[in-house]
């Protein structure tokens, strides 16, 4: 179970990290008539999701796991695939990030339970709020495609 949850716990990590590069991608690399909502939008994205990157390197830590923590490492890990299509058109974009933030609100809803059974309850409310901001981004990016 242990090796279970680290690992989960570890692509979490990697693939949060990949998610908010994507979004950063995404807000430098974007073109079209809707070119300054989506970069604000990916902006607003990326920077919450960086925020949240160091508080869940250093739970890793408190559980004496260590954080993964370079690009070789991401890959490996990660469930977000890159997107290495820099012109990639506006509504693909946005398709692509949503189907991310509902992957990446499924990761934590999973692993929030593998900490609750742990009796993690401090990296479990962490857990929980990253579902949330995911269901969030994720209600804005589905909006947009409307
Ligand atoms: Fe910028």
């Amino acid at each position: 179970m242990n090796d279970k949850y680290h690992l989960a716990l570890k692509t979490a990590f990697a693939s949060e990290y990949a998610f908010a590069l994507k979004a950063q991608n995404f807000h430098w690399n974007v073109e079209g008539a809707s070119f300054p909502q989506l970069h604000a939008l990916f902006e607003k994205i990326y920077e919450e999701v960086y925020g949240s990157i160091d508080t869940f390197a250093e739970q890793l830590r408190a559980l004496q796991l260590y954080t993964p923590a370079s690009l070789q490492k991401f890959s490996m890990l990660t469930r977000v695939e890159d997107e290495n299509n820099e012109n990639l058109p506006d509504g693909q974009m946005v398709q692509e990030l949503l189907e991310d933030s509902e992957k990446m609100a499924n990761i934590f809803r999973i692993t929030f339970d593998m900490a609750e059974s742990a009796g993690d309850h401090g990296l479990s409310n962490f857990l929980a709020d990253r579902q949330d901001a995911h269901k969030k981004h994720s209600w804005m990016l589905r909006s947009t495609l409307k």
